[in-house]
């Protein structure tokens, strides 16, 4: 290790997929020797890891960063990187190039193994450097991660996505569907477990089509068991599932693997057929519901969460009264509701009859009076029930508090010691809210 005993920070907008990235820059960045901080202004290396998913992410990145500029001024030896999905699009780097001439480094999703190298050829007096893949041509492995937590991690299992929903931008800055292979997978896994990990949640796109680039085509089902057979390992958790690729096998092995755990997200997005095909998104309601009532039905004590997009081009109140009726059917513990946003580069983008900003919001307002309700419902009948849960962290307005989740991923908070952290308690559930839950410690594990 070198030890150039130099700070850096990373600050990251977007999903699991990004966060798990900027623990492998995080890994990358210590191993090189540098130190992380929380605070800009002492930091030597600033990363940007940005998100384009909505637009609201993509200001927030501009803001952010338009604030960097008179640190750079003060200290032109900080080096400042951007990277992330925002990278992937020509377009932005040419912003980027013309209104933050400050930056020095931008890269991109496909090779933040290239970072050591990027830093390297780093010099003050130089122009930015640009180096962005439009593709990766094949999976980088061994790249170190530095966790957020020491008893659960996040795991990639593929890569990009193939389905490219009208509205989503995600295929754009990801590139094509790639799985990791299983041995490379259950082998980062075992490390965890010898580490003393307990939970691990393994992140693609589509984990439902995982294993269909893959010479052996193992399913993702399959994939599964073989965790499941990993020792010292307790908990598994996988996102996100795309309705079309949920198959009976994976149902079952969600049934049968002991360490699986009883949560699946399963974006709907939207409730009407006609919407649900502009979106390309190769489902229909009726099967949507019947995927529902078929894991309900196989899984009894399963928490399904989900993600709606309100407000698709085109949308009209009908359309949108069977985005409710799903929310009524399937009655969700919990969802991400988003206001669709215009992706430059969809074919969504293109489409006519955009809907204006004050029907979103109130369609907005509508569904969550219609969904809390739903939510809370869900969670009241955990009353006095004993859950097992994992300990996270400690409240951050009260130290004597822990909070951590059920296998169905519900937030629990309950008085206790810190050392707990990391640990598998009882809790037993004594007071139910629309995102929380209330509770005792009655037994540690
Ligand atoms: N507008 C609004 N929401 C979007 N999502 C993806 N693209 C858009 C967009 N253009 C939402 C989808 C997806 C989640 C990660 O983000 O609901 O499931
Ligand atoms: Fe985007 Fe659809 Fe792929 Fe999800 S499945 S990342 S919404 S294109």
């Amino acid at each position: 290790m070198v030890d150039n005993n130099k700070k850096y920070i990373i600050l990251t907008w977007g999903c699991q997929m990004n966060e798990h990235d900027s623990e492998k820059m995080s890994g990358i960045l210590e191993s090189l020797g540098y130190i992380n901080t929380d605070i800009k202004e002492e930091a030597d290396l600033i990363i940007f890891n940005t998100c384009l998913v909505r637009e609201n992410a993509e200001f927030k990145v501009y803001g952010n960063l338009g604030e960097l500029k008179s640190l750079k001024k003060e200290r032109p030896e900080l080096i400042i990187a951007i990277c992330g999905c925002m990278m992937q699009r020509k377009e932005i780097r040419d912003i980027i190039k013309d209104k933050y001439k400050f930056v020095d480094i931008i890269f991109g999703t496909h090779n933040i193994h290239k970072l050591p190298e990027l830093l390297a050829n780093y010099n003050q007096h130089t122009r930015m450097i640009i180096d962005v893949w439009e593709d990766g041509v094949e999976i980088i492995e061994g790249i170190p991660a530095k966790r957020k937590y020491s008893f659960k991690a996040f795991v990639n299992i593929m890569y990009g996505c193939n389905n490219f929903c009208s509205y989503c931008i995600v295929p754009y800055t990801r590139g094509r569907e790639k799985s990791r292979a299983p041995e490379d997978i259950v082998n980062e896994i075992k490390g965890l477990a010898k580490e003393g990990f307990k939970e691990v949640t393994l992140l693609g796109q589509n984990v439902n089509s995982y294993g269909k680039s893959l010479d052996s085509k193992l399913s993702f089902a399959e994939l599964l068991y073989l965790i499941n057979d990993i020792e010292g390992i307790e908990r598994i958790r996988f996102m996100t599932s795309h309705p079309k690729d949920l198959s009976d096998e994976l149902i079952n092995a969600i049934k049968d693997c002991s360490k699986v755990c009883e949560h699946i997200h399963l974006p709907f997005q939207a409730g009407s057929d006609r919407i649900l095909k502009l979106m390309n998104r190769k489902y229909t309601k009726e099967q949507y519901l019947n995927l529902v009532k078929n894991i309900k039905a196989k899984i009894p004590n399963i928490s399904l969460t989900t993600d709606i997009i309100i407000g698709f081009p085109g949308e009209t109140e009908e359309d949108f009264l069977e985005t409710i009726d799903v929310i009524k059917k399937a009655e969700f513990d919990s969802a991400f509701t988003f206001l669709y946003s215009i992706r430059k580069g969809t074919p969504a983008a293109n489409m006519k009859e955009q809907i204006p900003d004050e029907i979103k919001h109130k369609r907005l307002k509508v569904l969550l009076d219609v969904l809390n309700p739903i939510s809370h419902d869900n969670n009241l009948k955990l009353m006095n029930t004993y859950q097992e849960i994992l300990v996270e962290e400690t409240s951050k307005t009260d130290s004597t508090v822990l909070s951590g989740r059920t296998r169905t991923n519900k937030l629990v908070h309950f008085k206790g010691n810190t050392d707990l952290i990391g640990k598998i308690v009882t809790v037993k559930i004594t007071n139910t809210k629309t995102w929380t839950l209330e509770g005792n410690i009655i037994d540690e594990k």
